[in-house]
């Protein structure tokens, strides 16, 4: 089964809240909310693509000391499998905007299930929780 390595990232606000993306139309998982981040390119190290994914999708620039994954989700998609680090990041420089057209949201890691996610983002709940609190 082909191995799909995608990079993901909690940017965690003052408040303890999370920023959410929506996965635009015309994309899989269309209208389903998920961690920022994207697939590792080939000759790419994890934590370039992070960088360049951020600067892309929400121009904000994050810095080398936020980025080591502090859990991993891993999920069988019937054509493959994905495996995804998730990073935490409590500084960036900018504000994160919408430079994709996907809707932004901050969101408490316990209202986290309140959102449509991707199978593979599910277990991550749980880790946010335990983290950050409810
Ligand atoms: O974002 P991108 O479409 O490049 O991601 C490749 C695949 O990885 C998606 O089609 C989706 O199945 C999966 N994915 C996911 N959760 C994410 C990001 C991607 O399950 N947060």
């Amino acid at each position: 089964m082909r191995l799909v390595l995608v990079v993901a990232a909690a940017l965690v606000d003052a408040d303890g809240r999370v920023l959410m993306a929506q996965r635009p139309e015309g994309k899989a998982l269309a209208g389903l909310w998920e961690f920022p981040g994207g697939k590792v390119e080939p000759g790419e190290r994890p934590e370039e693509t992070l960088i360049r994914e951020l600067a892309e999708e929400l121009g904000i620039e994050v810095r080398e000391p936020c980025l080591a994954p502090l859990t991993f989700a891993s999920h069988a998609y019937p054509d493959f499998h994905l495996l995804m680090p998730l990073y935490i990041c409590r500084r960036w420089e900018g504000i994160p905007q919408s430079r994709e057209g996907q809707a932004l949201r901050w969101q408490r890691p316990g209202a986290l299930r309140d959102l449509p996610m991707p199978p593979a983002d599910l277990p991550l709940i749980p880790f946010l929780i335990d983290l950050l609190g409810p």
